[in-house]
């Protein structure tokens, strides 16, 4: 029944087509030209048709008015089905894709460097990545300040998310990072952006660029670990400097693998305010996955058992060693420089004074060079605490033997 339907009306849309045409083509015969390259008629001859469809049911039908609303209005078919341009008609079943390449070459070579077309280029037809389409559309393409078009900043996101946040694109495109939409609406600039309507809030393509996007593992992508700090400074360009200062840019700079960067503390599609109690009580665990030990004799201090119970009214890591400007103590401008500790503590203490300071914030009581007095201290408490409880011991096993020798003694001793 349907495939029937189907040949009956591409019949028709052919008659229909046919007669238009031959009058064309007469009126070319009698002006004595060549046959000129189709015009949008001819081709809105069988394509405004609402039942012309493909094999696989997928419709074929142009709307000239969606067409005639796009910022290509006064565009001709064959500009873009550029292979139809000097084709005779009606043409063959399989196309090349439509070609944008003519008009908008910059683009074009951009996108050409990037992830998504290489990915195309690859797996030709099986692809899932995004093509010029995928983020534009075909024929109601508008400019990206028209608040209708796939690109305006309103709907951009979106436009990612129908890939980057599709569990069966992720799986099938073999996406490993996974859904970052669904975090990113969460996150404060996804807040801010689509609650608060703050369009200064990064979109995906504020760190990733439109066009030329690359995986995190090439260096030329502005989401390569050691680029992330410049991208995420574009606006955050104080906290850049603050960071820039830093041992963890000299470490980064430097090419160590380890250095921390804005994304290791703060993660890149999960960002949150930075002043509430639970990120700054994980923010310490980060620190951790790097700096083990020091965080071990933070926990056995006063301010790491609180914050371990979870609360963070007392100090965490940067509120010591700050969070972007960090610097070892040998650096004069550090926080932790003996000369600064008054101002450090003072923040939170009225009235620390230099004795205060010398209180140890890592006490490491099996480091003799570090604390004499607490090895010392640590040493004795052990022996006192293994001699009392050797010595409990001990008195308690003779009490035992010998209760145990009374008693049998009272009953008599053993049956003779
Ligand atoms: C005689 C009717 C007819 C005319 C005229 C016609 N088409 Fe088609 N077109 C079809 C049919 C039928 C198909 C479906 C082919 C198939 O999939 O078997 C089709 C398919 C297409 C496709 C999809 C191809 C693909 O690979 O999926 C495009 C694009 C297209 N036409 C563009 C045009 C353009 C541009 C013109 C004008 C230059 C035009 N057509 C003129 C009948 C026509
Ligand atoms: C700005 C470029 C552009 C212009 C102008 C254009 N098309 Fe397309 N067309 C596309 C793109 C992009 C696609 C998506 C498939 C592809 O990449 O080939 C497409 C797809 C199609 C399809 C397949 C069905 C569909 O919607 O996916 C048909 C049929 C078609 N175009 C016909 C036409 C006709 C007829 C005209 C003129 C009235 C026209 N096109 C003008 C870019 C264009
Ligand atoms: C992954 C999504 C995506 C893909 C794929 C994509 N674009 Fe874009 N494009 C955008 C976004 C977003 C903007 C607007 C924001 C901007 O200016 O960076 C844009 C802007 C444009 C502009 C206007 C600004 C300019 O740079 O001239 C043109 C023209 C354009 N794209 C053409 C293309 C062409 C042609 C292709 C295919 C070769 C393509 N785009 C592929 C997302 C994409
Ligand atoms: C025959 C030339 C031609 C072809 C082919 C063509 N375009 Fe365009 N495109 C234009 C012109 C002309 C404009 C309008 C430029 C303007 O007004 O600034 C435009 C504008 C655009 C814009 C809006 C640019 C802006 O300023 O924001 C986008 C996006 C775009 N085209 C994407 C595409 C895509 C995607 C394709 C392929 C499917 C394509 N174009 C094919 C000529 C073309
Ligand atoms: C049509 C679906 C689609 C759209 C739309 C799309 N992508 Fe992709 N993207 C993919 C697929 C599939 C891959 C994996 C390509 C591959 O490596 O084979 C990918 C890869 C990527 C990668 C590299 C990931 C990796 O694991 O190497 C980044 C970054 C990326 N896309 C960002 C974006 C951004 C930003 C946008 C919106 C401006 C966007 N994508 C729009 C499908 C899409
Ligand atoms: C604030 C900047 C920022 C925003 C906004 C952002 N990303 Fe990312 N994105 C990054 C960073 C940084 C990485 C590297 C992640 C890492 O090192 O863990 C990344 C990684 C990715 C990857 C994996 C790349 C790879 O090579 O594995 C994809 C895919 C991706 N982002 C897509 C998106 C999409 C889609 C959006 C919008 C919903 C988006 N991103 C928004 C900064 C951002
Ligand atoms: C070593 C971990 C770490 C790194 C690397 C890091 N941050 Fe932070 N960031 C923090 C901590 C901790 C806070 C909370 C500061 C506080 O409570 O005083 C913070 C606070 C912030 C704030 C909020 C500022 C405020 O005081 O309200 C922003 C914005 C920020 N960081 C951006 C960045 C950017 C951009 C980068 C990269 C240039 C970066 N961070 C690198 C740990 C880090
Ligand atoms: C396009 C500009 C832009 C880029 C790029 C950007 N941000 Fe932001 N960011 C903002 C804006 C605007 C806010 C404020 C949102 C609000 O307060 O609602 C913000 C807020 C933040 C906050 C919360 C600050 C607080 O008050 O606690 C952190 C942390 C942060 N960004 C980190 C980053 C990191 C890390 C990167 C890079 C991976 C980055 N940002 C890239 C614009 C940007
Ligand atoms: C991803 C790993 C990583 C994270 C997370 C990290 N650091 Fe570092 N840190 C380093 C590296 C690498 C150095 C530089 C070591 C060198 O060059 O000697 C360093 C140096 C330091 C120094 C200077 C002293 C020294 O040992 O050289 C201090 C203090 C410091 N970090 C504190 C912090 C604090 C506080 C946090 C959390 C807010 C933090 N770090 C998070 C890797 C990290
Ligand atoms: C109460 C303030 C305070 C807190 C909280 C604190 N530190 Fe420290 N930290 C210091 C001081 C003071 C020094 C320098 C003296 C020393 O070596 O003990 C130091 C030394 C260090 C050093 C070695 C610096 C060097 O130049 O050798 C690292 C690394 C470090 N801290 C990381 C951390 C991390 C990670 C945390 C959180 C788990 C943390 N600190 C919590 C005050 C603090
Ligand atoms: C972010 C604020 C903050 C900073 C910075 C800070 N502390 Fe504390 N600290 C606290 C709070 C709050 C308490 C609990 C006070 C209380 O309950 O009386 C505390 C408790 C202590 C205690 C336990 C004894 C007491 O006073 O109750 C010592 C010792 C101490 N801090 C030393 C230091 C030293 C030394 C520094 C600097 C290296 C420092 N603190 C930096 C907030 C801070």
């Amino acid at each position: 029944m349907r495939p029937c339907l189907r040949v009956t009306s591409a019949i028709l849309v052919f008659a229909g087509w046919a007669i238009v045409a031959d009058a064309g083509q007469a009126a070319q015969a009698a002006a004595g030209t060549a046959v000129p390259a189709p015009t949008n008629d001819d081709c809105l001859a069988c394509h405004s048709d609402r039942s012309l469809k493909r094999a696989d049911d997928t419709p074929l039908t142009v709307d000239a008015t969606v067409l005639g609303g796009s910022i290509h209005a006064s565009l001709s078919c064959t500009d873009c089905h550029q292979d139809l341009a000097a084709a005779e008609l009606p043409h063959a079943d399989t196309l090349a894709p439509a070609d944008c390449r003519s008009c908008h070459d910059e683009p074009q070579a951009s996108y050409a460097r990037g992830v998504h077309a290489q990915s195309r280029a690859r797996d030709a037809g099986r692809s899932l990545a995004a093509s010029c389409a995928s983020c534009h559309g075909t024929h109601d393409i508008k400019p990206a300040s028209d608040p209708a078009s796939k690109t305006h900043p309103q709907h951009l996101v979106a436009t990612c998310a129908a890939c980057h946040g599709n569990p069966d694109v992720i799986a099938r495109g073999h996406i490993a990072i996974g859904d970052v939409a669904t975090p990113y609406h969460d996150s404060i600039h996804g807040r801010a952006r689509e609650r608060s309507g703050l369009v200064v809030a990064p979109s995906c393509v504020d760190c990733h660029s439109s066009h030329a996007i690359l995986p995190k593992a090439d260096a030329d992508s502005p989401v390569h670990a050691a680029r992330v700090p410049t991208t995420c400074g574009t606006c955050h360009a104080g906290i850049l400097h603050q960071y820039d200062a830093g041992i963890h840019a000299t470490a980064l700079r430097s090419g160590n693998p380890a250095a921390p960067q804005c994304a290791t503390c703060h993660t890149a599609h999960t960002i949150q305010r930075t002043d509430s109690e639970p990120w700054k009580l994980d923010v310490t665990g980060e620190c951790g996955t790097c700096h083990a030990q020091v965080v071990d004799s933070f926990r056995r201090t006063f301010h790491g058992k609180v914050t371990q119970l979870g609360f963070g009214r007392v100090a965490a890591c940067a509120d010591c060693h700050g969070a972007h400007d960090v610097q070892p103590a040998t650096n004069p401008a550090s926080t932790i420089a003996t000369a600064n500790l008054v101002a450090t503590c003072g923040r939170c203490h009225d009235g620390a004074n230099a004795s205060f300071v010398e209180y140890d914030p890592h006490p490491d009581p099996s480091n003799y060079a570090r604390s004499p007095v607490l090895w010392w201290v640590n040493r004795l408490y052990t022996v006192l605490i293994a001699g009392c409880f050797g010595f409990f011991a001990l008195h308690s096993g003779l009490w035992f033997f010998r209760s145990t020798r009374e008693r049998r003694g009272r009953h008599g001793g053993p049956a003779a």
